[in-house]
């Protein structure tokens, strides 16, 4: 029998898992569970990534995780729980299925225009990353890492699970048209992986317009692809379609762990009060189920939810106002109840149980992702981050100075705009400016050349931050500043 961790969470999170392990355990789902101490109170015991080193341990030999939500505590300084799991065990594809449930009300339901919705969200990378700065007292950067192989596996997953569920289309969110570089990566991997795979349908949309289209016609989309922070705001507004948080499950899938939770929060309006939905953490219990290959018992038991949910009951949250709720606990044993019935609408097949996702446990090291370089790299110059509240003109007077007769000064900007050698004095400053420094001969400089800048500069700056100028055969590094 298969064993999985399982740890249940904060705010409404015991009260949720416990009625879904109680509908598993009435239709004999063949699972050992090992409870987990993580969240809210192993933080306040003092472990600061919110588990205990048991727990981690038992996670990392059992390969599942089943979570409730865990509460983050605010201004302590810690991080999520949730997200150093998923970054920890390199869950880097987040599956979230968002599909018509009849009996659950919605404008499109009514309208008769059916949604069946997978976003996979890049689950690792982008912002996620949480690497900030304060580079002036009134200037926060945050650093957005894609990468050409964290793109790489969650895009080859997407395309891999759209041809095994027959996907009508794959589609990829992006801002490339504004973030070249980093959504230009992620959308090229896209282009790329997609030519392997002619025999599903791909194509891209800007995230903005994908929203717009989602929202007056949801029935022509079926798997998504995004990075990470688009596909957090995308995917709850495909909660919002579908009846809200209360339906929408996750999956965090990598090679080696998966977790499996509910895509709310501990929702502590309403906890320990026995009232909340258990249908998404349910939901999010089908597809481990499904992972595990327990093809059968995840059709049987999602008949079952469906059945009730046709048959009108609900929890306070959704369903007919004019009805009595359920609590967490009758909602749970009435869908025992429904055990066996076939719902009206959209039965779910019983298919043969399968193998189990492989999972590879034993990892000496990790291997380091990395993609053959096709050319030589070249660096061309430096930008110098500083610190300055005087004007344009003056800050350009003073770095003109330090070019030391290897570079030459070719653009300052102030949040990305150019403001010198032209610019505008309408354009908005604070007190941080970007001084581009470019080889003056047009050959590579190099990183000792690039410090004997540094130590000129800061005669007259405070330097706040650098970054090289990359070049790859014509293929340059780096952004051009607004107006350059
Ligand atoms: P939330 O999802 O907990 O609650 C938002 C609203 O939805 C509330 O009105 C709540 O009552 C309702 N709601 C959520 N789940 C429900 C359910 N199953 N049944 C009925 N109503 C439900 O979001 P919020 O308030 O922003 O976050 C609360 C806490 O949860 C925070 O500490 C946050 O960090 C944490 N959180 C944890 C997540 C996780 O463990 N994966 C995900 C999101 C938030």
């Amino acid at each position: 029998m298969h064993k999985i961790a399982v740890a249940k969470g904060d705010g409404i999170g015991p009260e949720i898992m416990d009625a879904v392990l109680s509908i598993f355990q009435a239709a004999g789902v063949p699972l050992e569970y090992e409870t987990v101490e993580m969240g809210k109170w192993v933080f306040d015991k003092g472990f600061s990534n919110g588990m205990t080193p048991e727990a981690q341990q038992t996670i990392e030999s059992l390969g599942i995780l089943f979570k409730g939500p865990m509460e983050t505590p605010k201004g302590k300084g810690v991080k999520s729980v949730n997200v150093t799991a998923r970054k920890t065990w390199n869950t880097y594809a987040n599956k979230r299925t968002f599909q018509t449930l009849h009996g659950v009300d919605t404008v499109f339901s009514k309208a008769g225009i059916p949604i069946d919705i997978t976003i996979v969200r890049e689950n690792i990378e982008d912002t996620y990353g949480g690497v900030e700065h304060l580079l002036t007292h009134d200037v926060a950067l945050s650093r957005r890492f894609i990468t050409r192989p964290g793109s790489m596996q969650v895009i080859r997953y997407a395309f891999e699970m759209a041809r095994k569920k027959g996907a009508r289309r794959i589609t990829c969110g992006h801002k490339a048209n504004i973030m070249k570089l980093t959504d230009g990566l992620f959308l090229d991997v896209f282009n790329e992986v997609a030519r392997e795979y002619p025999d599903v349908k791909a194509d891209d949309v800007i995230v903005d317009d994908l929203c717009m289209k989602l929202v007056s016609r949801p029935d022509l989309f079926d798997v998504i692809v995004l990075t990470n922070l688009q596909g957090d705001i995308v995917s709850d507004l495909c909660a919002g379609l579908i009846g809200g948080l209360g339906f929408a499950p996750s999956a965090n899938i990598g090679d080696h762990i998966s977790i499996f939770e509910a895509v709310h929060g501990t929702a502590p309006d309403i906890a320990g009060k026995n009232i909340a939905n258990p249908t998404a953490l349910l939901l999010s219990g089908f597809g481990m189920l499904r992972h595990l290959g327990l093809m059968q018992v995840a059709a049987v038991l999602e008949n079952a939810l469906l059945y009730t949910l046709e048959s009108g009951l609900h929890t306070g949250d959704f369903g007919n106002k004019q009805d009595k709720p359920l609590s967490t606990t009758e909602f749970a044993a009435a869908i025992i109840g429904n055990i066996g019935k076939i719902p009206q609408h959209q039965p779910r097949p019983l298919l043969a149980d399968q193998p189990p996702t492989p999972t590879h446990f034993k990892l000496a090291a990790n291997p380091m992702l990395e993609s053959a370089e096709a050319l030589q790299e070249k660096v061309m110059g430096v930008d110098m981050f500083i610190e300055s509240n005087l004007q344009p003109m003056m800050v350009a007077e003073k770095c003109l100075h330090h070019t030391g007769g290897i570079f030459q000064l070719i653009t300052l900007s102030n949040r990305g705009t150019q403001v010198w050698p032209t610019g505008s004095s309408f354009t908005n400053l604070v007190n941080q400016y970007a001084c581009r420094y470019e080889s003056a001969s047009g050959e590579p400089v190099s990183q000792s050349e690039v410090l004997e800048l540094y130590s000129r500069l800061m005669q007259d700056f405070k330097i706040c931050s650098t970054e090289l100028l990359n070049q790859w055969g014509e293929k340059k590094g780096y952004s051009l500043a607004q107006g350059q």
